[in-house]
């Protein structure tokens, strides 16, 4: 196959990255952070999560980031929701795409959102119907597609499962987490080869951690396999709050080099990330 002469790169360090982070950090700094991504030429920046500040402290601000982000035209801020009433909230803060997450681990579904699989799905449900009614687009996530913290090695049958049916509820785009960075470029392959038989590839995203440095070379098996949009996060922070010793998302400046390397293009400038790579990093302390 050949790579993909366009990939659409799906931001999503003030969400994924900042979510980990122990220190406070203030709200005017997440909404700086979100609008330097937007002004580099992202359009797709995830800018906070709908969750319980029980689960995770550190987006308990997401209503004040959403209505201080000045928002840019062509670029979109999606939030992830784990249920009706993250779903509620996010529409009041007037959110134009929202984001639920599945795991195709039953152990992490229960350690990261507090249901089963099975469970879970019946609360996307109601989030569905809401999102259709408000013509909001739904991205859906899967979590451990290659590998559990808690269960092990995942089995690509279980990856496709979960992927197939977050389709099928109506998800536009499925995003597929090695959460904590155990993918090698063979695993990868075999878990793409069972998700493309029930989902269209253009439907893909791949949504890879860094933890062993690998994350390039999995992305690269992804581009050939046809898959065109990547997640990544700015100066490469983050990892799950729920998934112990997992490092952050393979860093954007990395994807975007390597990509215009490649030359494919992203539409993305490189010297801005890294300018604002910068910023969060001197911020953060690092
Ligand atoms: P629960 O305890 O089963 O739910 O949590 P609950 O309904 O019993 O509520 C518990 C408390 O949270 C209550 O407060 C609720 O009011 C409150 P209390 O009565 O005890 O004071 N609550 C909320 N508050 C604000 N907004 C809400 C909300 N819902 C409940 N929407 C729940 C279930 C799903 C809520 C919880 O487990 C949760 O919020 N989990 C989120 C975990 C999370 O955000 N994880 C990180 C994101 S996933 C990820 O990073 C992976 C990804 O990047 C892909 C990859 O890398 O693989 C996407
Ligand atoms: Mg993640």
């Amino acid at each position: 196959m050949m790579l993909p002469k366009y990939v659409q790169i799906y931001e999503v360090g003030p969400r994924d990255g900042l979510q980990n982070e122990s220190q406070s950090i203030a709200t005017s700094v997440k909404i700086d952070l979100i609008e330097r991504l937007a002004n580099a030429g992202f359009t797709h920046v995830e800018a906070t999560s709908f969750v319980s500040p029980k689960a995770v402290p550190q987006m308990a601000d997401h209503a004040e980031v959403m209505a201080g982000i000045k928002r840019k035209k062509g670029t979109v801020y999606p939030v992830l929701v784990p249920n009706v009433r993250g779903m509620e909230a996010a529409l009041s803060a007037g959110v134009q795409t929202v984001a639920v997450f599945a795991a195709a681990s039953e152990t992490f579904s229960l350690k990261n959102i507090n249901c089963s699989i099975e469970q879970s799905f019946a609360r996307f449900a109601p989030i569905m119907e809401m999102a259709q009614k408000a013509n909001i687009p739904v991205r859906g996530y899967v979590s451990c597609v290659v590998g559990c913290p808690y269960e092990g090695d995942t089995a690509p049958s279980a990856v496709a499962k979960v992927a197939s049916e977050l389709y099928e509820a109506g998800c536009y785009e499925i995003s597929l987490g090695d959460t904590i960075g155990v993918g090698t470029p063979e695993g990868v392959r075999a878990m793409l080869d069972a998700v493309t038989k029930v989902v269209p590839v253009k439907n893909l995203a791949l949504h890879f951690h860094d933890t062993y440095g690998r994350a390039l070379d999995n992305i690269y098996a992804g581009l050939e396999m046809g898959v065109s949009v990547v997640d990544s996060s700015v100066a490469g922070l983050g990892g799950c709050p729920y998934a112990p010793g997992s490092s952050g998302n393979v860093a954007s400046e990395d994807v975007l080099n390597m990509l215009h390397r490649l030359g494919i293009e992203t539409g993305v400038d490189v010297a801005a990330v890294e300018e604002t790579s910068q910023f969060i990093s001197s911020y953060l302390g690092r």
